[in-house]
C-alpha cells in the first residue's frame, strides 16, 4: 500500500504559478480619438466644447477624449427623450418595443468579443469576466426584458401598467456594460425613454453601445448617453423632465440625490454599496467555501458593492479555513487585464487605489493582521495585492466602510445567533452569503440576515430573473426580475411610492 502511505495531508503546490503570457488582442477595437455625445440618435459636440481624456487603468494610456455634458447638453438630451416618448416609442406596441430589445441583445451577442476587449481596456477588469461574466448577462438582460415587453398586463394583473416618461439613469465603472443594461432593458420594455451617463472613468462602452443602438434602428431619441463626471449627473437629476432617475453608486451621492429630489414627485430607485457578510459554519464543505470566499471579494478586483468582504468564520474551524484561503491566494494571478490567465486585474482609477490604500493603513493602524501574498505587480497602471485581514474587531473601519477593494475582513463567530447579530451590524444591507450543509439552516439565516440578496452555497451570481436590490443605507428599489420593472411604470389609481 506504498501508494496510500505516500498520501500527503496537503495537495501538493507549484513552487511557482508563472503561466506564459496569453494576451487578448485589441485589435477588435477600433477607438476614435474623440467623443461626442449621443442626443437624438445623433453625434453632437458638448455645448461647452469641453472634453476629458480617459485612460486604461493598466498602463495609465490615454484612449479617448470624451465629452463633458453640461446643463444646455442635458437639455437637449432630456427634450429628445420627451420627444421620443411623445412621438412614438409611449405609443409603439409592445411587441415593437420587444423587436428592438431582441436586437439588441443579439447584436449585443454578435459583438461580445469587441465589448469585452474595450471593458477590459477602459475599466481594468481580467477579460476572463468581462468575456464570461459581464458580457454574456448583458445580453440575457436584454433578453429577459425583451420577453416581458408585451406581457405587461399579465405581469402586473388588474393593475394597467403604463409607462412613467423620460428615465434619467446614472451608472458606476465597475460593472459598466451591465449597468447600463439592467438600467436600459427595464425602462424600454415598459415602454420609458432614457437619458444615460456613465462614469467618468469608464465610459467607452457606453459610447460603444451608441452604435448598437444604431445597428438595431432603435428610434432616434428613445436612447441618450451623455458622458461627464458627477456635475452631469447632478444636472440630470435636477432637470425638471427626467420623470424617474435610478442610480447606482456612492451612498453618499445617493442621500444627495434623494435630498434633491425629496418633494418632487420624481420617482427614484437607489443601489448603493454594501458590506456583505460572508458566513462559514463548520459543516460547510470547506475547499467550495475557500472558493466562494475568493469569488465573494477578489473578483473584479473586490469593485462590486456586494462583495463578500466581511468574512465571518465558525471558530472551531478558523484555523483550517484561514491556512486554505491563504494557500489559495498564493495562486491568484494578478496582472494584465487583456491577459486570458489573469485573475485580478487592474484598480480602476487612482482616486480608488488611494481610498483602498488609505482604508488597509487605517486596518494596520487600529491593530489587525495583514497578510498578502507575494506577488509581482507590472511598473505601470494601479494595482493592489490581493488582501486579508484577521484579527479584526468590528468596530475597526475595516469591518464597517465599504473598501471597494481586493481587502477582506475576517471576523468570526461561536453560534448562529452571534453570526446574525455581527452580521447585521452595519449600516449596509445588500447581501449575504451562507455556507453549510443543512437546509434548514439556511432558511433560518436567510430569514434573519437583513440583506437584500442572501446566497447560499455560492456567491456573486447574478441572473436577470433574480431581483436585486437592498435594505437600509444600501439603497431601495429592486433591479432585475419582474420587480425590476415596477420602478419603470405607473399604474392606475396609485399615488406614487418613492421620492414623493
Ligand atoms: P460616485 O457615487 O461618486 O459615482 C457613481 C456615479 O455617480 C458616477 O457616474 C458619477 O459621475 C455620478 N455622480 C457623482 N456625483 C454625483 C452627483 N452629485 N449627482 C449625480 N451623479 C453623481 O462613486 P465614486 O466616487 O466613483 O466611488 C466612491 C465610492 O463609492 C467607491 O469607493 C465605492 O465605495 C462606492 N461605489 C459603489 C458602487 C456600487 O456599485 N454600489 C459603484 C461605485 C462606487
Ligand atoms: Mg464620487
Amino acid at each position: 500500500m506504498s501508494e496510500l502511505e505516500r498520501k500527503q495531508d496537503r495537495a501538493p503546490v507549484p513552487a511557482d504559478w508563472t503561466y506564459a503570457p496569453a494576451p487578448e488582442s485589441t485589435d477588435i477595437v477600433s477607438l476614435q480619438d474623440r467623443y461626442g455625445l449621443f442626443v437624438g440618435g445623433e453625434w453632437v459636440e458638448p455645448a461647452s466644447g469641453e472634453y476629458f481624456t480617459t485612460i486604461s487603468p493598466r498602463d495609465e494610456e490615454p484612449l479617448a477624449g470624451v465629452a463633458q455634458a453640461g446643463r444646455e447638453d442635458v437639455d437637449r438630451a432630456v427634450g429628445a427623450a420627451r420627444d421620443a416618448f411623445q412621438n412614438g416609442w409611449g405609443k409603439a406596441s409592445a411587441a415593437e418595443r420587444a423587436k428592438y430589445l431582441f436586437r439588441i441583445a443579439r447584436i449585443l451577442q454578435e459583438r461580445s468579443r469587441e465589448f469585452a476587449v474595450l471593458e477590459s481596456l477602459n475599466g481594468g477588469k481580467p477579460i476572463k469576466e468581462s468575456r464570461d461574466v459581464d458580457l454574456p448577462l448583458a445580453a440575457a438582460h436584454f433578453f429577459y426584458y425583451a420577453g416581458w415587453a408585451d406581457k405587461l398586463e399579465y405581469a402586473f394583473p388588474n393593475r394597467t401598467p403604463k409607462p412613467i416618461g423620460v428615465a434619467g439613469q446614472i451608472i458606476p465603472w465597475n460593472f459598466p456594460l451591465l449597468m447600463l443594461a439592467w438600467k436600459v432593458a427595464p425602462a424600454l420594455a415598459a415602454g420609458n425613454t432614457v437619458v444615460l451617463k456613465p462614469a467618468e472613468t469608464t465610459p467607452l462602452t457606453a459610447l460603444l453601445f451608441c452604435d448598437v443602438l444604431r445597428q438595431a434602428e432603435l428610434p432616434a431619441g428613445v436612447v441618450n448617453i451623455l458622458t461627464g463626471d458627477g456635475r452631469t449627473g447632478a444636472e440630470i437629476v435636477k432637470h425638471p423632465g427626467t420623470d424617474k432617475i435610478a442610480f447606482t453608486g456612492s451612498t453618499e451621492v445617493g442621500k444627495a440625490i434623494q435630498r434633491e429630489l425629496a418633494g418632487t414627485g420624481k420617482k427614484l430607485t437607489l443601489e448603493l454599496g454594501g458590506k456583505a457578510a460572508n458566513i462559514i459554519f463548520d459543516d460547510a464543505a470547506l475547499d467550495q467555501a475557500v472558493e466562494g470566499i475568493v469569488n465573494g471579494i477578489y473578483f473584479n478586483q473586490g469593485h462590486v458593492c456586494c462583495a463578500g468582504s466581511r468574512l465571518f468564520v465558525q471558530e472551531s474551524i478558523y484555523e483550517q479555513t484561514i491556512d486554505k484561503l491563504k494557500r489559495r491566494l498564493t495562486t491568484l494571478r494578478v496582472g494584465d487585464p487583456l491577459d486570458k490567465n489573469t485573475d485580478v486585474g487592474a484598480i480602476n482609477s487612482s482616486m480608488q487605489l488611494e481610498k483602498i490604500a488609505e482604508l488597509v493603513e487605517s486596518g494596520k493602524e487600529e491593530g489587525a493582521e495583514i497578510y498578502q501574498p507575494p506577488c509581482r505587480l507590472p511598473e505601470k497602471g494601479y494595482w493592489f495585492v490581493p488582501t486579508v485581514f484577521t484579527n479584526v474587531a468590528q468596530s475597526y473601519r475595516i469591518a464597517q466602510e465599504e473598501i471597494f477593494g481586493p481587502v477582506l475582513s475576517v471576523l468570526t463567530f461561536r453560534t448562529p445567533d452571534e453570526a446574525v447579530e455581527k452580521a447585521n451590524n452595519t449600516p449596509y444591507g445588500l447581501s449575504a452569503g451562507v455556507w453549510t450543509e443543512k437546509g434548514s439552516r439556511i432558511l433560518a439565516m436567510a430569514q434573519r440576515l437583513r440583506a437584500g440578496v442572501v446566497w447560499a452555497n455560492t456567491f456573486n451570481r447574478f441572473d436577470p430573473t433574480s431581483p436585486f436590490g437592498g435594505y437600509k443605507e444600501s439603497g431601495f428599489g429592486r433591479e432585475g426580475g419582474l420587480h425590476g420593472l415596477e420602478p419603470y411604470l405607473k399604474f392606475d389609481g396609485e399615488t406614487e411610492e418613492w421620492g414623493g
